[in-house]
């Protein structure tokens, strides 16, 4: 059980007027890190790939979920289906890798699963008494997609997926995620918790301080920030009409608790941000385009990657050296914004929610 004591008093509700920060405990103590294990990341929708990668039925996807390893299946029916990678008999791992299978074979005594989690088969256990096959089923869990965004959940009763997201579609319309294919996949390990960097993408008060160049093309004066039940929504229409974004405008989605979508003219960039240790995390960036084999999309999209690795750049530099801070013993809490930090708010009090309810007998 955690002792969740000296925490407990920053976990009440604030208003945006009287806005104040988490505490820096929160950001680097081994308790903290537990906590968001077990209130956030056990008890989320967590993006763990996206549709064009299980393609033929019994094609498989592996994740690790709080410590949890997890293997999403596409079954004969060609339906998804996701379970703990842990067999029942001694915990041994169903699958080492991701690839194609009939079966669910456990590699350390070889008991086989239908890939509905089913035993089938239990090499020489047929002396062993009370023991049935049929009573034995592989742990599921929760799964969905959205917009081919494929999503596991591992509390047991969780919020349908698609609340988290409701409008998005039509706010960037006339931009259609379903069109885009996936291109490729780059990760950064940050020496920063994972809410360090999740608080700095939530607002555009630094951009003319951190990002030089991205504020040319952004108009810093029309960037608005609209909060919704989920996530939080950033925009700005693009001021360099001649820029290789194009036309149109930029949509920053942060969708609770860790995943962004940014989404431009033709291209949609997702990033996941997932815990390493109490004072680092991965940033995985998933880039998705539209007719990326066009002539015109690859020119775009060369300077697209060499922009975002500028600006992701400038923002781990600035997030490292803020968990500095954090870390210091000479910060405890901060006043935000009001009028440029309404994202960092509205994450901070569900996650504060999230916090209340993992207490017992609160
Ligand atoms: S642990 Fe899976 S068969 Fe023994
Ligand atoms: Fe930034």
């Amino acid at each position: 059980m955690l002792d969740l004591t000296k925490f407990v008093q920053y976990f009440n509700t604030t208003s945006l007027a009287d806005a104040i920060t988490l505490p820096a405990e929160l950001y680097s103590s081994d308790t903290a890190h537990k906590l968001d294990q077990l209130a956030i990341f056990s008890n989320s929708w967590q993006c763990v790939g996206h549709i064009s990668q299980l393609i033929n039925n019994g094609d498989t996807l592996l994740a690790n979920i709080a410590n949890r390893p997890i293997v999403i299946v596409k079954d004969h029916q060609g339906e998804l289906k996701a379970f703990y990678n842990v067999c029942k008999h001694r915990a041994g791992p169903l699958v080492f890798e991701s690839g194609n299978i009939k079966l669910f074979s456990c590699k350390y005594h070889g008991w086989t699963y239908k890939l509905d989690g089913q035993l089938r088969t239990a090499p020489e256990m047929s002396d062993t008494p009370n023991f049935n096959t049929c009573d034995i089923h592989l742990d599921k869990v929760n799964l969905d997609v959205w917009e081919g965004f494929i999503f596991v959940n591992l509390s047991e009763s969780p919020i349908p997926l698609h609340k988290f997201f409701e409008g998005i579609s039509n706010t960037i319309k006339p931009i259609d995620l379903t069109e885009m294919t996936f291109h490729h996949r780059e990760e950064y390990n940050i020496a920063c918790n994972w809410k360090t960097y999740m608080d700095n993408y939530l607002e555009g008060y630094h951009l003319p301080h951190v990002h030089p160049g991205l504020n040319k093309l952004l108009d810093y004066k029309s960037y608005s920030t609209e909060l919704y039940d989920w996530y939080s929504y950033q925009h700005s229409p693009l001021e360099n009409q001649a820029s290789f974004y194009g036309e149109g405008s930029a949509h920053y989605f942060c969708i609770y608790p860790n995943l962004m979508l940014n989404i431009l003219p033709g291209r949609c960039q997702v990033n996941i941000i997932l815990p390493t240790s109490k004072t680092s995390c991965k940033v995985i960036f998933d880039y998705f385009y539209t007719n990326p084999d066009s002539d015109n999309a690859k020119k775009m999209i060369k300077e697209d990657l060499s922009f975002s690795d500028e600006v992701q750049d400038e923002d781990i530099m600035i997030c490292e050296h803020v968990q500095k801070g954090l870390e210091s013993g000479v910060y405890h809490q901060g006043r935000l914004c009001v009028k440029r930090e309404q994202g960092v708010w509205h994450f901070q009090e569900l996650l504060r929610k999230a916090y209340r309810a993992s207490i017992p007998d609160k």
